[in-house]
């Protein structure tokens, strides 16, 4: 039965790798149903291969050399769950030269190497899947490229990254500072070791590069993605946002507007009645404004084992229907061809404009409050509202909170410059975007 079917080399068997394999032996009879043919895993290279006992996989060959899978002929289709740039870009690039078809979760490597990676796929007319690269288990990439195909998009907003919902929902709901649920979370497993990636944005910078590429037709380079992370939300910040009636999330946003495109991720002030609000604990999501559909909104699981290993399936199974068609005749992996894509241009963050929430500690004496106030006047900036707090013994400042109606980026840091540089302010400003229109 084995040879009739589709042959899989697998590369990697980790946490995803090993979901995989374990989807593959629970649901192989329907998978074979649904294609006509199974799925074989025929070769699997994990550098832990023969260090650690392994799912099932008798009729797989097994090695520590991921190019054993690559150069094998036989194998029909390279499943790259590795992740990192190097050797993840060689193998990918060679597998697709081979004219095999790849599928990856690896959103670093194709949100920083995509121009090439693309562009051997459709050189070679192989086919590349990448579903389970963003968002995990939510068919996102699918629904742009697809199931959205006939609208034009004009925002995405995204909580892509699991790591930072559990530490900002955790923190908002246990009233706990950053480093604390941090420190909790890497000792229970739910975060790395070397949690930078996650917590500093980049993680939802590479998926965001990807998610904007889909979902707007054009090209977005890595590089140009504005990321700031979650290191400085403080507790003080979540309780005032939430007088206001907002939540904080690390939002990964694009928006197209004047033919010009913004794309940028940080912690964002969203209203606590919007259904982005109440994706918790490390839960995904991402909400789409379509100009024809209007609003809608895509949830579940963006990480762990066996969620991401039913995007990486998925796309193993349509893949292998592909190669039943004409070669290179099947859906682009962008919805498009590369070419096709637009080279829009991308708005610096000082040239977008938006709501903010500014938090001063000021000291409590007359005049104040019209000082800073007069400031932000001068820089075009109108507050919304203000929040200040009575002085308890022994505090030298109290919190000046304010929100600010849409002002100018690079006004609102002008601004903040001169505030910061004030006798009567201590420290630096606080200031968080606020998205309001989130459904
Ligand atoms: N580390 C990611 C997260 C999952 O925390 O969401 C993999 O992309």
């Amino acid at each position: 039965m084995a040879s009739e079917g589709v042959k899989l080399g697998l590369i990697g068997l980790g946490t995803v790798g090993t979901g995989v394999v374990q989807l593959l032996t629970q649901n192989g009879d329907t998978i074979a149903r649904k294609l006509g043919r199974p799925l074989a895993l025929t070769r699997v290279a994990s550098r832990s291969v023969h260090a650690k006992p392994h799912p099932p996989l008798e009729n797989a060959q097994l090695s520590s050399d991921p190019w054993s899978v690559v150069h094998d002929p036989d194998i029909d289709l390279v499943v790259e769950l590795i992740g990192g740039i190097e050797p993840a870009r060689s193998l990918t690039l060679e597998a697709l030269r081979r004219g095999k078809d790849v599928v990856t979760a690896n959103k670093a490597l194709l949100a920083q190497h995509g121009a090439e990676i693309f562009a051997a796929a459709e050189a070679h007319g192989a086919h590349i899947g990448f579903e389970a690269s963003v968002a995990g288990g939510i068919p996102i990439i699918r629904t742009l490229r697809e199931g959205l195909a006939g609208d034009r998009n004009r925002a995405l907003f995204g909580i892509v990254n699991g790591t930072c919902n559990y530490i900002l929902t955790t923190m908002s709901e246990h009233a706990e500072e950053f480093a604390t649920v941090l420190a909790r979370a890497q000792a229970q497993g739910l975060a790395e070791a070397d949690p930078s990636f996650d917590i500093d944005g980049i993680d939802a910078a590479h998926k965001l590069t990807l998610l904007a590429m889909l979902a707007f037709g054009v090209r977005v380079s890595f590089e140009s993605v504005y990321v700031e992370g979650i290191r400085h939300v403080s507790q003080t910040d979540i309780l005032f946002a939430r007088e206001f009636g907002y939540g904080i999330k690390l939002l990964a946003i694009a928006k197209e507007e004047d033919d010009t495109l913004e794309v940028r991720v940080h912690p964002t002030m969203i209203p606590r009645s919007s259904l982005l609000a109440g994706v918790g604990d490390a839960y995904n999501a991402i909400f789409v404004q379509g100009e024809a559909l209007g609003s809608s909104l895509y949830f579940g699981r963006g990480a762990g084992s066996l969620p991401t290993a039913t995007a990486v399936v998925a796309d193993m199974i349509d893949t292998a229907r592909q190669r039943g068609t004409i070669r290179g005749s099947g859906v682009p992996p962008l919805g498009m061809p590369w070419h096709e894509l637009r080279a829009i241009r991308l708005r610096p963050i000082d040239e977008i404009t938006s709501e903010y929430y500014l938090r001063f500690m000021a000291l409590d004496r007359p005049g104040v409050l019209a000082r800073i106030a007069g400031i932000l006047g001068d820089h075009d900036i109108s507050i919304a509202s203000v929040i200040q707090r009575g002085r308890s013994e022994g505090d030298e400042t109290v919190p000046l909170v304010l929100r600010t109606h849409a002002a100018k980026e690079r006004n609102l840091k002008a601004a903040l410059c001169l505030v910061d540089e004030l006798p009567i302010v201590q420290g630096k400003s606080v200031s968080i975007r606020i998205e309001e229109n989130l459904g």
